[in-house]
């Protein structure tokens, strides 16, 4: 099988975090005896530096002829939006490379390890509990891009709208994918909606049941979205899979990253039908500490993971990494984010070095 592997490392703390995703993707090589090709290229404010825009057909064509797409984080610092080098840099790119690559499966797991227990928000009782949930996010419809979006009219009448729409065909394919994942996990979907008001949710809730029955070992359960946005507080341990539209599955995946103790720990996949995915971290660019090297590196390592089993089916390359990760931090490997007391605060590279010497063969 091919492994040709388009690098996008991005803006802010990317590119650095990049580096120690390269360095235990290294590792994995060595120990399985394969080779990665990767190619290098721009996205967001870096890729405008170069050519005025934050999405360049040269990257477009880079990632057109990799088998996955391994991205950094893109985005500038809050007081330089305006910027245009900065003006719409995640909508174009990430937005950009979700439609044109059609990744409408967005799997975002997060998962509170025992070790970090203590750095999530939730009440220490609630947090021992623990809990392994992973959000599945339909990422190319509903109202991000829904038509028709605009504004109209002046003065006080002045209005803008957006749509959100769904097809029984986007709906009954994301599903399967929660339903499939649920298969191999605790055997619950959790189908997050808004049936109560939204026309589009009632449709979502009735196809959802639709697909249910076609996974008898899998238990359904409708939930609204601002319940389910509570229990995520309350309750975290109740939920397995929780399937999302898009907007409600971008807002519940930071909430469930957030309980997990740091956005710095959360991996991302986003899946085409024919296997083809991207490969993020859920934390953004922070560039608050870009450049100081003391960013977790843990997301963007266990995104290289995500790539390895859903994109080239290396199941054990990705529970090497799954289970060094877990290692490092049963051992009181910190980065600034979860630091604790009683444990050494450590840099990305150090993180990431520890990561990969733990990936033994
Ligand atoms: C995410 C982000 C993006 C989204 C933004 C940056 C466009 O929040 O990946 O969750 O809303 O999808
Ligand atoms: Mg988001």
């Amino acid at each position: 099988m091919k492994k040709n592997i388009a690098v996008l490392p991005g803006d802010g703390i990317g590119p650095e975090v990049m580096r120690e995703a390269l360095k235990v993707l290294a590792k994995i090589e060595k120990k399985y005896k394969t080779a990665f090709k990767y190619e290098h290229a721009l996205a967001g404010g870096a890729a405008w530096d170069k050519y005025g825009e934050h999405l360049p057909q040269k990257t477009l064509d880079i990632c057109r002829r990799s088998d996955a797409i391994l991205f950094g984080s893109v985005g500038g610092p809050v007081r330089e939006q305006q910027h245009p080098k900065w003006a719409g840099a995640e909508v174009n790119s990430l937005l950009g490379l979700r439609k044109t690559f059609n990744l409408y499966a967005n799997l975002r797991p997060a998962k509170l390890y025992p070790a970090l227990a203590s750095a999530s928000p939730l009440r220490e009782d609630t947090a021992k509990k623990g809990f392994d949930i992973l959000v599945v996010r339909e990422l190319t419809g509903g109202i991000y891009f829904g038509e028709p979006k605009g504004r109209c009219g002046e003065g006080e009448s002045e209005s803008a709208f957006d749509t959100m729409i769904y097809s029984r065909a986007e709906i009954r394919r994301i599903a399967h994918i929660a339903f499939r994942a649920a298969q191999s996990r605790r055997k619950k979907v959790t189908s997050v909606d808004k049936a109560n008001v939204l026309m589009t949710m009632v449709f979502w809730r009735e196809v959802v049941e639709e697909v249910a029955k076609e996974y008898p070992d899998v238990v359904c359960e409708p939930m609204y979205v601002d319940n389910a946005a509570q229990q995520l507080t309350l309750k975290p341990s109740q939920f397995d899979v929780m399937l999302c539209g898009n907007m409600f599955g971008d807002i519940l995946s930071d909430e469930a990253a957030a309980i997990t103790g740091s956005l710095g720990m959360l991996p991302s996949a986003s899946l085409a039908e024919n296997g083809f995915g991207m490969y993020e971290p859920g934390g953004g660019s922070a560039p608050d500490i870009a450049g100081k090297g003391i960013a977790n590196p843990i997301a963007q390592i266990m995104s290289a993971a995500m790539m390895l089993k859903y994109s080239f089916a290396m199941n054990e390359a990705y529970a090497d990494i799954a289970g060094a990760v877990e290692q490092v931090l049963n051992e009181g490997g910190r980065t600034a984010d979860i630091r604790q007391p009683g444990c050494k605060t450590i840099g990305t590279e150090e993180m990431g070095s520890l990561i990969a010497d733990k990936i033994i063969f």
